[in-house]
């Protein structure tokens, strides 16, 4: 008799996103010409851009001669797109890190989701609230949650909330935790933490020996000159902070699938006995037994959006879903609507009318506006009374959407 884990009969039966799909579909059953507009998902609208294609056509055809066919890549990925990221998104910036602290990998979801298998089941785990559900459902899942409440909290995280009374700046946890998410520019708020505010937690997890994992996969959409970009921005953080990126958002991978994970090298966790033990030797351990790499083709694709061309075009791409989310900030505000984020990200978080729950109010837009959001509950307590909009629609949908808002 297999037995299963337990831990998945504590987790919600669906994940956010495909509950979130499970209700549109049913929507759009009943109502089969309703003029829906996705405002939900995170998911690109733009193509790929050119540089990206080019290069996956031309890996493509290099499959089919014997000279230039690969088989099984490094499982870290090609020398050629990590020295590319280290060129590009690290030494360009001043930070100092190295072809083998980083591993390509097909998403920073996987990423996240599996950076879980090299920590200890007891570690206590500290989670902004609200937060991208990868987060709580796969520490569900490892049993290092402990147990769900009615509320839907899990007894052994560390929920910090991050609302308007705190300007979504999460303080500090006054017990002592061992891992805390950090994801920013943030999914869902749309907000950001200053460079000092950034130095406020890099501090803490050496003076506390924590480690901090920090999901960089919206960078590219910071404008102002104070929100960093990478934690190894701030001195000291290579000490303390795993970070991801993601190809998804900045160059519209959301289906090409690539993504990386910054271990450095001089990060270290204890073992049982108090041992050192180097955490990129663990996830090299860790993804050359689970993971077989990204497939040739795809990391030609991601190198691409470092030529000059590629970061032309996908300089282009950002500053349309930029100007996308201003639009939905000025609309939601001319609305009436309180909110926030939507400057240095893709998001933008507003508060549902009084008296609505997240979940509510996601139902009315669907139903008599016929625009998906993403209920503001489905990211964790803290999201309760407020929805998110996100800005990688296309232009003309996202001027309808808000102009279906302004009309009661
Ligand atoms: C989101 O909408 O939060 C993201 O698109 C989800 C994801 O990247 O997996």
């Amino acid at each position: 008799m297999a037995q299963i884990n337990e831990n998945f009969i504590k987790i919600p039966a669906t994940y956010l996103f495909s509950e979130i799909a499970k209700r549109v579909a049913k929507h759009k059953e009943e109502n089969p010409t309703a003029p829906i507009i996705r405002m939900g998902i995170g998911d690109v609208s733009l193509p790929l851009p050119d540089a990206s294609v080019d290069a996956m056509v031309k890996a493509a055809e290099e499959q089919r001669s014997i000279e230039t066919f690969r088989g099984y890549g490094p499982e870290q990925g090609y020398a050629f797109l990590r020295e590319a990221i280290v060129e590009n998104d690290f030494k360009a910036n001043g930070i100092d890190i190295e072809a083998d602290e980083i591993f390509v990998s097909d998403g920073a979801k996987s990423d996240t989701g599996n950076i879980g298998d090299i920590f200890d089941k007891n570690n206590r785990v500290a989670i902004t609230d609200p937060s991208y559900p990868v987060y709580v459902d796969t520490n569900a899942m490892a049993g290092r949650a402990g147990e769900p409440t009615a509320s839907g909290e899990w007894t052994n995280l560390v929920y910090l909330p991050c609302n308007a009374e705190n300007n979504f700046v999460p303080a500090l946890p006054t017990e002592k935790v061992d891992l805390v998410y950090l994801c920013y520019p943030n999914n869902p708020t749309g907000t950001t933490l200053t460079k000092e505010q950034m130095k406020v937690w890099v501090d803490y997890a050496k003076a506390n020996n924590v480690i901090i994992l920090f999901d960089a996969a919206y960078e590219a959409f910071i404008i102002e000159k104070n929100v960093p970009h990478s934690i190894y921005e701030i001195e000291g953080a290579k000490d303390v902070a795993i970070e991801f990126r993601s190809f998804s958002k900045t160059a519209g991978f959301t289906g090409t699938r690539c993504g990386y994970t910054v271990v450095p090298k001089q990060l270290m966790g204890y073992s049982e006995n108090g041992d050192m033990v180097a955490l990129n030797k663990l996830w090299n351990r860790r993804q050359t037994t689970k993971f077989n790499g990204t497939s040739y083709v795809v990391q030609r694709a991601a190198e691409a959006t470092y030529t000059k061309e590629g970061k032309k075009q996908v300089k282009s791409l950002i500053s349309i879903y930029t100007e996308n989310a201003k639009i939905i900030r000025e609309g939601l505000l001319a609305a009436g609507y309180t909110i926030f984020g939507g400057i240095n990200a893709p998001y933008v978080w507003a508060k549902a009318p009084v008296g609505l729950s997240s979940w509510e109010y996601f139902d009315y837009l669907l139903k008599e506006k016929n625009i998906v959001t993403t209920p503001g509950a489905g990211f964790g307590a803290s999201g309760e009374g407020y929805v998110r909009f996100s800005a990688f629609g296309s232009r003309e949908n996202t001027i309808e959407a808000m102009s279906r808002l302004k009309k009661q």
